[in-house]
């Protein structure tokens, strides 16, 4: 009996560090969420606002003045401004992902990379209803989102695959592409001010929701990246943020 009581400190301390990540994991989850909500809803109001009363005020000019130049340029500005603000809201929260659900998201997703690179994006997938609640169904979209840009932004790739697999008692994306390559152990070994915190980020939030995050790549031979989630694992985490509550359309105001 006493020869257990080690292996059991052990396991609990374990157990205590495994749920800590998770309500960290979650809680940067919801502020994400928080932060999307106050850019649209009264930063991105705002802006719009802003935008309608010069427009109004630049046309009434318009008639007696001969350059309402600087005032178009106060316009564009604000224009801009507008269109950041909603970039940053989709970069922290996917109203599709919380409305519609994680392959919807991905599809998105896929669509959006089709347009914006040369790569071409083939997804298959074999999903049902995802026993997994909101905060993990969102730690798993951004993870899957930064592997799709990192295919973007470094591989070189003419094609990107990805697949979502799922079976009685898990799920597994992978993500592979025809790319450059790279010595994977060494990025997630490595962290510096210029890049490459988005590899560690991944690896650290997938096992924070009771996951693995496994990269198999060869230079010149392309990358292949899998998540995988046992749901076992992920139902004996805390019930925190069994759902973040949806907020209203993103899209419709801004
Ligand atoms: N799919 C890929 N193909 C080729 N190189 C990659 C791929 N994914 C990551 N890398 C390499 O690993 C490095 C670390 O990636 P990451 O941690 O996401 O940081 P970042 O994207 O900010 O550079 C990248 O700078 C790049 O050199
Ligand atoms: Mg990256």
């Amino acid at each position: 009996m006493k020869d257990d009581a080690p292996h059991t400190d052990q396991a609990d301390s374990n157990r205590r560090l495994q749920t800590l990540a998770f309500e960290l994991t979650v809680a940067a989850a919801r502020e994400r969420q928080r932060i999307a909500h106050a850019l649209h809803d009264d930063l991105g109001q705002l802006l719009a606002m802003a935008q309608f009363k010069l427009s109004e005020l630049i046309s009434r000019l318009a008639r007696d003045a001969a350059e309402p130049d600087p005032l178009e340029e106060v316009r564009l500005l604000l224009c801009q401004a507008a269109q950041a603000t909603r970039a940053a809201t989709f970069e922290l929260y996917s109203p599709v992902l919380q409305q519609l659900g994680l392959l919807p998201a991905v599809e998105g997703l896929a669509q959006q990379l089709q347009r914006d690179s040369r790569m071409r994006v083939h997804l298959t997938a074999r999903v049902d209803d995802l026993p997994l609640s909101d905060a993990v169904l969102s730690v798993l979209f951004r993870i899957v989102r930064e592997l799709a840009l990192n295919a973007q932004k470094h591989a070189k790739a003419s094609n990107l695959w990805i697949s979502l697999e799922q079976d009685k008692q898990d799920l597994r994306i992978a993500l592979a592409d025809d790319g450059v390559g790279f010595d994977a152990d060494a990025a997630l070994r490595r962290f510096s001010p210029q890049g490459g915190f988005g590899l560690l980020s991944a690896e650290a939030q997938m096992q924070a929701i009771g996951g693995r995050l496994c990269i198999e790549s060869v230079p010149g031979g392309g990358t292949i990246a899998t998540l995988h989630l046992g749901f076992d694992v992920a139902a004996s985490l805390p019930p925190s943020a069994k759902s973040i509550p949806t907020m209203s359309h993103p899209t419709s105001h801004l």
